[in-house]
């Protein structure tokens, strides 16, 4: 690309571009992406031994996780007693589970979901009754347990809600803001068995991610509970939400998450809710969603890192499509069939639990569909209508009802009922029109870039997927 062409494009399409370019150069664009959240980042590699089993010495047999299959290791929802619930109910049981064991914080940041603050919430799950949770978890499946917030290490027996979901078969991991992991906690980490955490930074420099979490000092502290947990072999993964405040510098930190020697990267696309509310002026466009989410599909693949763009379900139509012009020839099997592999996995293989027990497709996702100290969670995950429908897809409405792309897609639900106020309308932020949806030489609405920076869409790329990607 010529100087000149450069000139042409937005900062964040030239972002795109020459992630393009370097992909391009380490003959990287083949078909073939690499596996893009396909195994969760949480998770050891089957046959691979978690670095925390090295920190124990001896042979890894007797660390091994207790919901491992032998010879498979472990693989989440994928138990017997997930098998078991499938062949009852019909519905995959969940594989990942988020869990605000606390809304309490130690900090105040701009865009919480949660509008989590310093102090004492009334009415959250006292340790009986996680306890009682975990079991009920159990008797149907063996998922991932994100223990967030809030700040999770605010709850004092983090340790025995740890030690109990492991003992059950689950798998727990920790997600954190980072300030305020100590050489204790991180010593407690190694001795209770986490593989994984993830730790928040928003911005590659102390300055600007101090003002967005609202305390100064928040940028050093996270780095050095990312550097305390990785002395005690645990694996980082860096979270970074995304808004028109940080977007430019998105090649910026990945470099510096590489450098930080984190093992994932997963950019969060902020979504309006909590405090994010007010930040809706600052959210990206459809536009930049699309110019970010191909930076980020163009950047995996020469990126180390495990790389997965988060709350952007527009990203798996945007590498379907970018795939096919490169001139993949997978089926839907290898897309759209694999729940895990999905855009939006909302009530189909995630959920959220609230600090009060409230049950909800995921923690944006403003309405609650049961409360766990009424009625058992495994109920409300069969049960409940609005999960029922997130698992139909037919029902889906608007242009994403009508999307070739929906079944690997699906559109953010909480976004649409924030939007809309109803939950299977179409995504707001997804620039794409469906094929069945164009006029006579409408064009796709997307990347709006010239040709010559990123490759135009292949013409006969829609045509050659047709059906593809649409899982009913
Ligand atoms: C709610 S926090 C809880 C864990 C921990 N306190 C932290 O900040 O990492 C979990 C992740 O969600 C991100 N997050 C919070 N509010 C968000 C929003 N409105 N949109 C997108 N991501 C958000 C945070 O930045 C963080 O990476
Ligand atoms: S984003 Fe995390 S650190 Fe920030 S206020 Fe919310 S819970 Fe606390
Ligand atoms: S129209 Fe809906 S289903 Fe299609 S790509 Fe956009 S968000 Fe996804």
């Amino acid at each position: 690309m010529t100087n000149e062409q450069q000139m042409e494009l937005t900062p964040l399409q030239r972002m795109a571009a020459a992630a393009r370019d370097e992909a391009a150069a380490a003959g990287k664009l083949t078909g073939k992406a690499k596996p893009q959240g396909g195994h969760p980042s949480w998770v050891p590699k089957v046959g691979k031994r978690p670095e925390w089993t090295k920190k124990l010495g001896g042979k890894p047999k007797g660390a091994l996780h207790p919901a491992s299959v032998a010879g498979r290791g472990y693989r989440p929802g994928g138990g017997e007693a997930a098998k078991q619930y499938k062949e009852r109910t019909g519905i995959q049981a969940p594989r990942i589970i988020a869990w605000e064991i606390t809304r309490s914080c130690n900090l105040s940041c701009e865009h919480c979901r949660a509008a989590a603050e310093f102090g004492y919430y009334p009415g959250e799950l006292s340790l009986d009754e996680c306890k009682a949770v975990i079991d009920n978890i159990a008797s149907i499946t063996n998922p991932i347990l994100i223990l967030t917030g809030g700040e999770p290490f605010m709850r004092p027996d983090i340790w025995e809600i740890v030690d109990y979901a492991r003992e059950a078969g689950c798998m727990p991991v920790i997600g954190t803001n980072g300030t305020t992991i100590t050489p204790e906690i991180a010593q407690k980490m190694a001795e209770h068995h986490i593989s994984r955490i993830s730790i928040s930074l928003d911005f590659p420099d102390a300055e600007r991610h101090d003002a967005f979490r609202g305390q100064q000092g928040s940028f050093d502290d996270a780095v050095r509970g990312i550097k305390l947990a990785q002395e005690h072999g645990v694996g980082v993964q860096v979270n970074t939400t995304v808004t028109k405040k940080n977007a430019e510098y998105l090649e910026e930190m990945h470099d510096m998450v590489r450098g930080l020697d984190a093992v994932a990267f997963h950019p969060f696309l902020l979504v309006p809710t909590g405090r994010g509310e007010s930040l809706r002026e600052v959210e990206l466009t459809p536009e930049e969603y699309e110019e970010v989410l191909t930076w980020a599909y163009y950047k995996q693949k020469t990126s180390p890192l495990h790389f997965k763009p988060t709350d952007a379900p527009q990203y798996y139509r945007i590498s379907h499509q970018r795939l096919r012009e490169e001139g993949d020839t997978s089926t839907a099997e290898e897309y759209g069939l694999n729940a895990m592999t999905r855009g939006c996995l909302g009530g189909i293989s995630f959920v959220f639990i609230s600090h009060v027990g409230d049950v909800q497709p995921c923690g944006y996702f403003d309405m609650q569909l049961g409360n766990v100290k009424e009625t058992p969670f495994s109920e409300i995950w069969t049960n409940s209508p609005v999960f029922n429908d997130l698992r139909d897809f037919s029902k889906l409405k608007g242009k994403c009802g009508a999307c070739e792309y929906r079944g690997v897609c699906g559109g953010c639900r909480a976004r649409a009922l924030s939007a809309t106020g109803d939950y299977m309308e179409e995504e707001p932020y997804c620039s794409y029109v469906p094929r069945s949806l164009r006029k006579e030489g409408q064009d796709d609405g997307t990347l709006k870039m010239p040709a010559f920076a990123l490759g135009a869409l292949c013409p006969d790329a829609d045509a050659a997927c047709e059906g593809d990607g649409d899982v009913r």
